[in-house]
């Protein structure tokens, strides 16, 4: 059988790091590219990824390699075509901008002024640890009714599978207890549907148009939603503190200015994608520019590259806030399995915003520089800040 070309030897360790300089080399010259070693295809132009995402039919997520579906079975994200929507659609409605804003907005406001006010005094935090990680799980307890007095619990339940999930993808067997946190988690899932039969909740209000859905098909979607709502998240708010904090004032300026703050969210999420990438499995033999896949092949979108796109983006490694089309990124993805909490996550991000602009003379905290880093969702490991306490 012909080698895969074109073929590009990149180091995992450097896609983890910074993979952004890889990336831009490999850009310029093809549209996508065998990478050895991710055992798969990375696909890189905007216009690529896009026509990637919006083809289901050639290129499927419904495949056994996927390792959430491993744990939760069949969900929205582990199917397409007619199965997909049927999984999908009771959700569409609760988590449009609309109803989430509604439902949730000043929850999202609650939440973030109170972490902010527990440490205003300090003058010093990191603020992924005291606000972004803490904002993005209370809000999907919430949106799913499991805020009551087990969420230590939740979120233990929740690391497990996260951990199973991630041995999987590494190729270990189905570690037992990931099983068993996803049975404990689904039980919460289920008294929460039976305690909010009457709608207060996001997941009680997909109950409505759920006919189509068995009981644990729908504890599945629900699982994924916390999936979904926690990490990339926490991410999305840690990365966009981190680009607001490299230049002095920034912050403050944009924590002031709303519509600032909406061109920064947006700009942020173009620079760095929380999830850098998303997996797809080829259903047959088709051609991305000049790369020949095989039915069977991974094919790896990368968002991380799409929003650097310097056929779209001017000078696209610049972090501009007023950038006026960076709303064009692709960090939601696109298609039929765009991202459902995209509204839910901005919310959050604004209201983070909003309550970091009560601490004056906020910045980064020099002797500890942030950085985003990770392979799949990319974040720094802290976002250490000062301001002058009251
Ligand atoms: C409240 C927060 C969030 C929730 C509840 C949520 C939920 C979801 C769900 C349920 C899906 C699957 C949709 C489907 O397969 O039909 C999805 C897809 C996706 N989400 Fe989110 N999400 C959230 C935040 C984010 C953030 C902050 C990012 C990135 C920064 C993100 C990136 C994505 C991407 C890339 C996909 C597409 C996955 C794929 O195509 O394979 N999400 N999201």
């Amino acid at each position: 059988m012909a080698a895969r070309t074109p073929v590009a030897e990149v180091a995992l360790a450097d896609l983890e790091r910074d993979p952004h300089p890889v990336l831009r080399a490999l850009r310029r010259e093809h549209a996508a590219v065998w990478v050895p070693a991710l055992d798969g295809w990375m696909v890189l132009t905007r216009d690529a990824v896009l026509a990637a995402m919006r083809d289901d039919a050639a290129l499927t997520v419904d495949d056994p390699r996927f390792s959430t579906g491993r744990i939760t079975g069949p969900s929205m994200l582990s199917t397409d075509g007619p199965e997909h929507d049927r999984h999908r659609r009771p959700f569409a409605r609760p988590f449009r901008l609309d109803a989430v804003r509604a439902a949730l907005g000043p929850a999202a406001d609650r939440a973030a002024t109170r972490l902010v006010d527990a440490v205003a005094d300090r003058g010093a935090a990191d603020l992924r640890a005291a606000l972004a990680g803490p904002l993005a799980a209370e809000m999907m307890l919430i949106a799913l009714g499991l805020d009551g007095p087990g969420t230590g619990d939740v979120l233990g339940w929740y690391a497990q599978i996260v951990d199973a999930v991630t041995r999987i993808t590494a190729g270990e067997a189905d570690p037992p207890e990931g099983h068993a946190a996803y049975r404990a988690l689904g039980d919460a899932i289920r008294a929460s549907l039976a305690a909010d039969a009457g709608g207060e909740t996001l997941l009680a209000a997909a109950l409505a148009d759920a006919a189509d859905l068995a009981e644990d098909e729908l504890v599945a979607n629900a699982a994924v939603l916390l999936f979904g709502g926690v990490e990339t998240t926490e991410g999305m708010v840690a990365n966009l503190l981190h680009h607001l904090l490299a230049e002095p004032g920034l912050i403050e300026r944009v924590a002031a200015d709303e519509a600032l703050a909406a061109g920064a969210i947006e700009e942020s999420l173009r620079m760095e994608p929380a999830a850098a990438v998303v997996d797809r499995y080829a259903t047959r033999d088709l051609e991305i520019g000049t790369a020949r896949i095989r039915a069977g092949d991974l094919v790896v979108l990368s968002m991380a590259s799409a929003n650097r796109d310097e056929t779209v983006f001017d000078d696209p490694d610049r972090f501009d806030p007023g950038r006026a089309n960076a709303r064009l990124h692709t960090t939601f993805a696109a298609g039929p399995h765009v991202c459902l909490g995209m509204h839910l996550a901005r919310i959050e991000a604004h209201a983070a915003l909003r309550a970091l602009a009560g601490l004056p003379g906020l910045r980064a905290d020099p002797a500890a520089p942030s950085a985003p880093t990770g392979l799949v969702f990319r974040k720094p490991a802290a976002v250490a800040a000062l301001w002058d306490p009251a």
